[in-house]
């Protein structure tokens, strides 16, 4: 029996749900997480089998890309028992997508698992190829660790993207050096505008943001862009560059809202779904998981979820105050 798809009250059919199974990392992004973060208790946490039987019920709703985030997903324990139990649904057909978005440090000893489990394609984070640049960024990364993760990501079949988040004065003087480097290596990239997300202390947002409709100028100054349709049901808008062939996508929360076509709900790795990245509404999915053996007080409260979900975030620059800011720090939601 095929079950009514999940379609919001803005007639948006959600298809792809993203699954934050830790809010913990091995990094400190210095616009993700404060340096003195403190974190979930562990006992709070979903089981693995909590995880399975949560995304399974969400695909039999109709979802069809599963993006496994963080915190950093390859810091948790076991993890791979799960993308093992999520890669059957790839194989049964189910699931047309299962990826993850990492930080890149774990990849060196996962890449090969990740591949055996069904996973084609991943997103990687990397701001900077300066090695003094990338430790001020991440505070605890270690850029060799990530290089040679993205090195064991290749080597396994992995198709990898790397996204960047744009940040004035400090990577724009590298947007052809990370360009260069991505074709190179035959890798997309995107780039992001950095948002109001978390009490970061210091850190000042209009300071930080770099417009992406500046960044794709300069890139016009060197390049041919042509632009492409959507492909990956993200929000990245991507164009094609004639010099190198590779692909650049952009995603423009700031200066191009993309709400209108919003496909993805988010889930914490406390079950909390969020239908909104940047709004703080969001209910509990624990509880009628927990609630029963069957999975009818859970879909019920899934599709309570989806027709609260709002038109859009109230992120914005444009008077030049940080307006629409989330307390929350983005590894609560994982981006
Ligand atoms: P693919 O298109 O499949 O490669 O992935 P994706 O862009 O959906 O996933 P990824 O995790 O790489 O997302 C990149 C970043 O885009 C996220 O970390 C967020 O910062 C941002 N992003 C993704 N979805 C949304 C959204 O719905 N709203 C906003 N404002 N930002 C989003
Ligand atoms: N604004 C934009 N992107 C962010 N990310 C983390 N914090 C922010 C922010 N404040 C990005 C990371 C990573 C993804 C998980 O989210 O760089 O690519
Ligand atoms: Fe960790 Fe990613 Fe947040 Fe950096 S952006 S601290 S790598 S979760």
């Amino acid at each position: 029996m095929t079950r009514p798809p999940l379609v919001d009250t803005f007639r948006r059919t959600i298809s792809y749900l993203r699954v934050s199974v830790t809010d913990r990392c091995d990094f400190r992004c210095v616009y993700c997480m404060s340096e003195a973060m403190e974190f979930l208790p562990k006992r709070d946490l979903l089981t693995l089998e909590e995880l399975d039987r949560l995304c399974s019920a969400f695909i039999e709703l109709g979802i069809t890309k599963l993006r496994i985030t963080g915190g950093e997903p390859l810091v948790r324990r076991n993890i791979m028992q799960f993308f093992n139990a999520m890669g059957h649904h790839v194989e049964s057909g189910a699931l047309k997508e299962l990826t993850v978005t990492t930080n890149g440090s774990q990849l060196e000893r996962f890449a090969g698992d990740l591949y055996a489990a069904g996973v084609r394609r991943i997103n990687v984070s990397l701001d900077t190829l300066d090695e003094d640049k990338f430790k001020a960024i991440t505070r605890w990364g270690r850029f060799a660790q990530v290089m040679r993760g993205i090195d064991a990501a290749q080597a396994a079949g992995l198709k990898v993207k790397i996204n960047t988040v744009a940040l004035k004065g400090v990577n724009e003087d590298e947007l052809f050096a990370l360009a260069e480097f991505c074709a190179a290596r035959g890798m997309d990239q995107t780039w992001i505008e950095v948002m109001p997300m978390g009490d970061l202390g210091n850190e000042n947002r209009l300071d930080q943001y770099w417009s992406l409709d500046d960044l794709r100028a300069t890139l016009a100054q060197e390049y041919t862009l042509t632009d492409l349709p959507d492909s990956t049901g993200g929000p990245a808008h991507y164009v094609r560059v004639g010099e190198t062939g590779q692909r650049i996508g952009f995603i423009t929360p700031l200066s191009h809202k993309f709400c209108e076509s919003c496909n993805r709900v988010r889930v914490t790795c406390t079950g909390e779904i969020y239908t909104c990245l940047g709004q703080e509404g969001h209910l509990d999915l624990r509880g009628p998981l927990r609630s029963s053996e069957s999975n009818e007080p859970l879909e019920r409260a899934i599709r309570k979820a989806i027709l609260l979900k709002p038109e859009g975030h109230d992120f914005d620059y444009s008077r030049g105050t940080v307006g629409g800011q989330i307390s929350r720090h983005m590894n609560h939601t994982g981006g």
